[in-house]
C-alpha cells in the first residue's frame, strides 16, 4: 500500500484557489489513487455545523478559534486520519495555517495559545504534528483580491473584512512559509487560471510524478 498523501489549499478569500481543488483531485486518480476531497471549517455533519456557526454568527475571537480547532478535531479524527490510513489522498480546501492567518495574523489572537491548541488537536502521542505533507498557497496581493471579491455573492464574516485585515492575513501566510518552506508552495494567483493551473500541475509532479488530467 502506497501511503497517504495530505495536502492543503491556503490563500485569502479571493485569490482563487478553490478553482484549483478538483484539477488536483482530478490528477491523483488519474495516478490510480483514491482521493478525499474535503474542506475547513468542515468536512464532517458536526464540523459543517460549526462553519455554519463561525462564518455567519457574531462572536469573539477566541471562540472563533476554539469553533475552528474544535470543527478540525472532529474533521481529523473521522475523515483526514481514516484516509490516511488507508493510504487515500486527502486535498483539503484549508487547513491550521488558516488559523494562524486569519485568527492569527488577522485578529491578532495570541500565537502561544494557537500552537498550544494544535498540539493538542494535531498532535501524536508519540509526538510531532499531523501537517499537510504540502501547502498550496495561493498568494495574491490583497487588493487584487478585494477586487475579485467584490463581484462575489453575499460576504460571510471574513470575506467582509477591510482590506487592513487582509493583509495581515497575507503576510501570516507569508510567516508561515518562512517557518517551513519545505512543506508550502508559493503559487502566484495574480496569474490567468491557466497559468495558474499550470503552475499546480507542475508543483505535483515535482513532488508526487502526478500528472494532469487531459
Ligand atoms: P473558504 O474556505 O474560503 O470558503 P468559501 O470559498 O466558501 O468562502 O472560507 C472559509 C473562511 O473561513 C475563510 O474566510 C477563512 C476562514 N477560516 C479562518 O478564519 N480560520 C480557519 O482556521 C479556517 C479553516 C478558515
Amino acid at each position: 500500500m502506497k501511503p497517504g498523501i495530505f495536502i492543503s489549499f491556503e490563500g485569502i478569500d479571493g485569490a482563487g484557489k478553490s478553482s484549483h481543488v478538483q484539477a488536483v483531485a482530478d490528477a491523483f486518480e488519474r495516478a490510480q489513487r483514491q482521493v478525499v476531497l474535503t474542506r475547513e471549517p468542515g468536512g464532517t455533519p458536526l464540523a459543517e455545523k460549526l462553519r455554519d456557526m463561525v462564518l455567519h454568527d457574531s462572536m469573539d475571537a477566541l471562540s472563533e478559534v476554539l469553533l475552528m480547532f474544535a470543527a478540525r478535531r472532529d474533521h481529523l479524527q473521522q475523515v483526514i486520519e481514516p484516509a490516511l490510513d488507508r493510504g487515500d489522498v486527502v486535498v483539503c480546501d484549508r487547513f491550521t495555517d488558516a488559523t494562524f492567518a486569519y485568527q492569527g495574523a488577522g485578529r491578532g489572537f495570541d500565537f502561544a495559545v494557537l500552537s498550544q491548541l494544535e498540539q493538542w488537536v494535531q498532535g501524536f502521542p508519540s509526538g510531532g504534528l499531523r501537517q499537510p505533507d504540502l501547502t498550496l498557497w495561493f498568494s495574491l496581493d490583497p487588493s487584487i483580491a478585494a477586487e475579485r471579491l467584490s463581484n462575489a455573492r453575499v460576504p460571510d464574516r471574513f470575506e467582509a473584512q477591510p482590506a487592513a485585515f487582509f493583509a495581515k492575513v497575507h503576510q501570516g501566510y507569508l510567516d508561515r512559509l518562512h517557518a517551513e518552506p519545505a512543506r508550502f508552495a508559493r503559487i502566484d494567483a495574480a496569474n490567468n487560471m491557466e497559468q495558474v493551473r499550470n503552475q499546480v500541475m507542475r508543483v505535483l509532479h515535482e513532488r508526487f510524478k502526478v500528472r494532469a488530467p487531459r
